[in-house]
C-alpha cells in the first residue's frame, strides 16, 4: 500500500498527517494522544540511553533529568550553525542528525499507525526561512531536504506552510472565496492570498489560484525575546552596571549579548560553557547589583535557561488575556517575582508586530488586490492567539469573515492533502 504524508516541522510544534489511497488524510496522534507535539529533543547524559522527543523530552527536562534539552531547532536551518558540530553530553553531533532523529521519530509514529513504510513526503516550509537572503533560503530548504533523505524518504516535495493551511480549510467551504491566510507561528509569520473553492480541491496545479505569498522570520519566539528583555532579564542584571577594573570611577553596562542569547530558544545551550560562567562570576564581583548577577550565574550553573524562557512564554500567553500577570521564578534560589502589565507587553512586541503587518501587506501587493477584496481571513499558528496581534492584522479586513479552527494542526493536515494531490 502506497502511503504518503505531510510533515509540518514547526519551530515550536510539529505534526504529521498521512493518507492511504482512496481515503481522507488524517493527523497522527502522539503517544499522549495529541495531533501535535512540541518540537523538542532530550539527549540523556547516559550514552546508552536513546534520545526522547516531543512531550517526553519536555517531561525529562522538567523532571531535571541529566542531559541536553533542545527546542526551536528549525531556526538553525540556513544558518552557519547547521554545518557545525554541537557538543551533546560529550558527543559531537551534527544538527542534521538531531533534526533527522526528530523527524524520523515523527515518521515512525505515522508508519506504526498506518502499518507501512512511507516513502513520499510533502514537507512544509515557511515562505522565507531567512529574510532578504535568497541564497540562505535555498540553503535552508536544501538542508531540510537532506534531513528528509537521511530519514529515508524517497520522494520529497515542499509546500509553503500558509498554502497548506489554506488547503485544510478549503475542505470546509461551500462556495468560492478569496482568502488571506495569516500563519503566525513560533519562528515565522507567513501569508498567502489564495482563491479557495470546493470545486478545485482535486486539481493538481493550483498555481493560478495562489495570488501572492510573503513571510518574515518573526514569530512567537521573538515575542518571547521582547518580553524577556523587557520584564525578566533586568531582574538577572540586564542593563545594570559594573565598575571597570582599570578605572574604578568608570561605570559600564553589563554585556547585553548573554541576555540576548538567553532570551532565544535556539541559543540557550550555547551559553552553558565554562567561559561564560567565568565571565559572569567576574562581573558579579564588580557589579553594582551583585544579587541580580548571582541569579544569572545560577541559571547558567543549573542549566535552567529553558525553564526561564518557559516562564517568559507562559507570561506572554497570560498577558494576552489579563491586564496584569505575576510570574514567580521558582527555579531560582530567591524566587524572584516578575510583574507583567498587558500594555507593557503589547508595547514590547509593537515593533515586531509592525514588521509582521508590513510583510502581510506584501502578499496583498503581489496579488494586486485591495484588502477590501478579501472575503475570508484564515488565522492559524499559535501566535495569532495574542489579541493585540489578531486585532492589528484583522483590522486590515473589516468586511471579511474570520476562520480560526485547528490553529496548530491545519498546516500538517493541509500538507497531507497536498501529498495526495501530488503523489496520487
Ligand atoms: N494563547 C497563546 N497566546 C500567545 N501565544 C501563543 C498562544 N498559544 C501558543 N502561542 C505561541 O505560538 C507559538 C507556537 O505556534 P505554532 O505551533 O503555530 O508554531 P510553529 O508552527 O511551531 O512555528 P513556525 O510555523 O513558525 O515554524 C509559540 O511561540 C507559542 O508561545
Ligand atoms: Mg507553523
Amino acid at each position: 500500500m502506497k502511503i504518503s504524508c505531510g510533515i509540518d516541522f514547526g519551530t515550536s510544534n510539529s505534526a504529521i498527517a498521512a493518507v492511504c489511497p482512496g481515503q481522507e488524510p488524517r493527523l497522527v496522534k502522539s503517544p499522549e494522544g495529541k495531533v501535535t507535539m512540541p518540537t523538542a529533543v532530550f539527549y540523556p547524559a547516559a550514552k546508552e540511553l536513546t534520545p526522547c522527543f516531543g512531550m517526553s523530552a519536555v517531561q525529562a527536562y522538567v523532571n531535571a533529568e541529566r542531559g541536553r534539552f533542545m527546542r526551536s531547532m528549525k531556526r538553525v536551518l540556513g544558518t552557519p550553525l547547521m554545518g557545525s558540530l554541537t557538543e551533546v553530553n560529550g558527543r559531537n553531533l551534527q544538527f542534521e542528525e538531531i533534526l533527522a532523529a526528530f523527524i524520523g521519530y515523527l515518521t515512525s509514529l505515522a508508519e506504526r499507525e498506518f502499518g507501512a513504510e512511507i516513502a513520499q513526503v510533502v514537507m512544509g516550509r515557511p515562505v522565507h526561512f531567512r529574510d532578504g537572503d535568497p541564497a540562505g533560503d535555498r540553503q535552508a530548504e536544501k538542508e531540510l531536504r537532506q534531513v528528509a533523505e537521511a530519514v529515508g524518504f524517497k520522494e520529497i516535495e515542499f509546500q509553503f506552510e500558509p498554502i497548506a493551511a489554506a488547503y485544510a480549510h478549503e475542505i470546509k467551504l461551500r462556495q468560492e472565496k478569496l482568502a488571506c491566510v495569516i500563519d503566525i507561528g513560533g519562528g515565522t509569520s507567513d501569508f498567502t492570498v489564495i482563491r479557495l473553492s470546493p470545486g478545485r480541491q482535486q486539481e493538481s496545479d493550483r498555481r493560478n489560484d495562489i495570488l501572492g505569498s510573503s513571510g518574515i522570520r518573526i514569530g512567537g519566539n521573538d515575542f518571547d525575546k521582547d518580553l524577556a528583555l523587557q520584564s525578566f532579564m533586568p531582574e538577572l542584571g540586564y542593563g545594570s552596571f559594573y565598575a571597570s577594573r582599570s578605572s574604578s570611577s568608570q561605570q559600564l553596562t553589563v554585556p547585553a549579548g548573554i541576555y540576548h542569547d538567553l532570551a532565544e530558544w535556539s541559543k540557550i545551550n550555547s551559553l552553558y560553557t565554562y567561559k561564560t560562567l567565568k565571565l559572569v562570576r567576574g562581573l558579579k564581583l564588580q557589579a553594582e547589583e551583585p544579587d541580580k548577577i548571582a541569579r544569572l550565574e545560577e541559571v547558567l550553573e543549573q542549566e535552567c535557561g529553558h525553564s526561564l524562557l518557559g516562564a517568559v512564554e507562559a507570561g506572554k500567553i497570560a498577558a494576552g488575556q489579563q491586564e496584569e500577570v505575576c510570574k514567580r521564578l521558582e527555579f531560582i534560589g530567591d524566587k524572584p517575582a516578575i510583574r507583567i502589565l498587558r500594555r507593557e507587553f503589547e508595547k514590547a512586541i509593537e515593533k515586531n508586530v509592525g514588521k509582521i503587518s508590513a510583510a502581510m501587506g506584501e502578499s496583498l501587493k503581489q496579488a494586486g488586490i485591495k484588502a477590501g477584496d478579501i472575503e475570508l481571513v484564515i488565522l492559524t499558528g499559535g501566535s495569532t492567539e495574542i489579541p493585540a496581534v489578531q486585532k492589528s492584522l484583522c483590522a486590515f479586513f473589516p468586511g471579511a469573515g474570520v476562520s480560526q479552527d485547528d490553529k496548530l494542526s491545519s498546516v500538517g493536515l493541509g500538507l497531507a492533502y497536498d501529498s495526495m494531490r501530488r503523489f496520487g
